[in-house]
């Protein structure tokens, strides 16, 4: 094994101006503040009116760029979670790359709903290790808003609009992504799904009519095993690592439900104040959730801190990250 490790060494997130208050939902379908509140933790999300999944992303891309002084050129590869692509193909990561100069960079989109942003940093370390690359990018991004049904009160009052990237950079002190545990079961796949509009029901006046083209989502079948499986793997990552509570410094959590964040910090015996939360601000952005935490949490990290991520998402896919923080901002 080689010496090298990927380091998170910059990140950036952006989020769509116009606010979608538990209010404003209430006056659009049968729910109400209090519900929202009290079942999901969630008091506002952010609504992309113009623009794409690629837009998000550039906004956030830009702006990790110059933060981390980088020249678009140098940019290797650009690996971006999503499943709101800007078209089915070409991928979100080229015309990102177009839209901002990144001429020598290749990049693929990938598809792990919310478990996007594991997956991808997870395999974009990959290429660190190895010695083959020294700049990775990797997007989380999600305009949520275009596949959600505003008339399904179960959905419509959870997602929101967002984007986050990070930076991947070699470290040589045995700082970065130290490890991380991926899953994934298919048999979950319909409990949480945009039916319509791929290969198996393309497009046609029959799958509008239906609103197949909208995310489903059986909530409670989804809760049961997002609580079990984000909970026991963030437990066994911390496990194989010989890692107490006390050794871990932040719990960095998608963000689907306030009751499944608790439960997971819960089964790792953190409490609260070790863990990131942001979910009342934005919803769940999907692919967006864990690099926005970062993002608004990043002035609090210090070199050295150790961070679980943990995600649970559509398919089902999941899985946990360690992280040894790289710098302090
Ligand atoms: O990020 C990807 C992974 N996704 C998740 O992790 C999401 C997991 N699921 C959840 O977070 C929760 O299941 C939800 C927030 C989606 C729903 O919360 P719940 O406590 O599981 O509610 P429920 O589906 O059991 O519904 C309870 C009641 C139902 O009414 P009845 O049948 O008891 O009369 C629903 O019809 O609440 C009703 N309900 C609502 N009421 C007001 C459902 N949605 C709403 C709503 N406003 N927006």
């Amino acid at each position: 094994m080689s010496n090298i490790t990927a380091g998170i060494t910059g990140v950036q997130g952006f989020l769509p101006e116009d606010i979608l208050t538990n209010h404003d939902l209430s006056k659009i379908v049968d729910t109400s503040d209090e519900w929202i509140t009290t079942r999901t933790g969630i008091k506002e999300r952010r609504i992309m009116k113009n623009g794409a999944s690629s837009d998000m992303a550039a906004n956030a891309v830009e702006g990790l760029l110059k933060k981390t002084n980088t020249n678009p050129e140098d940019v290797e590869l650009v690996i971006l979670a999503t499943v709101t692509p800007d078209y089915p193909f070409p991928s979100t990561a080229n015309v990102l790359c177009d839209k901002l100069g990144m001429k020598n960079a290749w990049g693929f989109d990938l598809i792990a709903a919310c478990s996007g942003f594991i997956y991808g940093i997870s395999t974009g370390a990959q290429f660190i290790e190895t010695g083959k690359y020294k700049k990775v990018i990797v997007v989380g991004v999600d305009k949520m808003s275009s596949i959600i049904d505003y008339e399904d009160r179960t959905t419509c009052v959870i997602f929101g609009d967002g984007a986050g990237a990070v930076m991947l950079e070699p470290n040589n002190e045995g700082l970065g992504i130290i490890d991380f545990i991926l899953r994934s079961d298919g048999s979950g796949r319909n409990h949480l799904l945009q039916p319509a509009g791929g290969s198996k029901n393309p497009a046609s006046y029959d799958t509008v009519e239906k609103r197949m083209h909208f995310v489903k989502q059986e909530g409670k079948q989804v809760f049961k095993f997002a609580v079990t499986n984000m909970a026991e793997i963030s437990a066994e990552i911390m496990e194989r690592n010989n890692l107490s509570s006390d050794d871990v410094d932040w719990l960095v959590p998608h963000q689907a439900n306030l009751r499944i964040i608790d439960a997971t910090a819960n089964r790792m015996g953190l409490s609260k104040d070790k863990v990131m939360i942001n979910i009342q601000n934005y919803g769940n952005t999907t692919a967006g959730t864990l690099p926005l935490c970062l993002w608004d949490y990043e002035k609090q990290l210090k070199k050295g801190d150790t961070l679980i991520l943990s995600a649970f998402g559509g398919g089902f896919t999941w899985g946990a990250v360690y992280i040894k923080w790289l710098y302090n901002t």
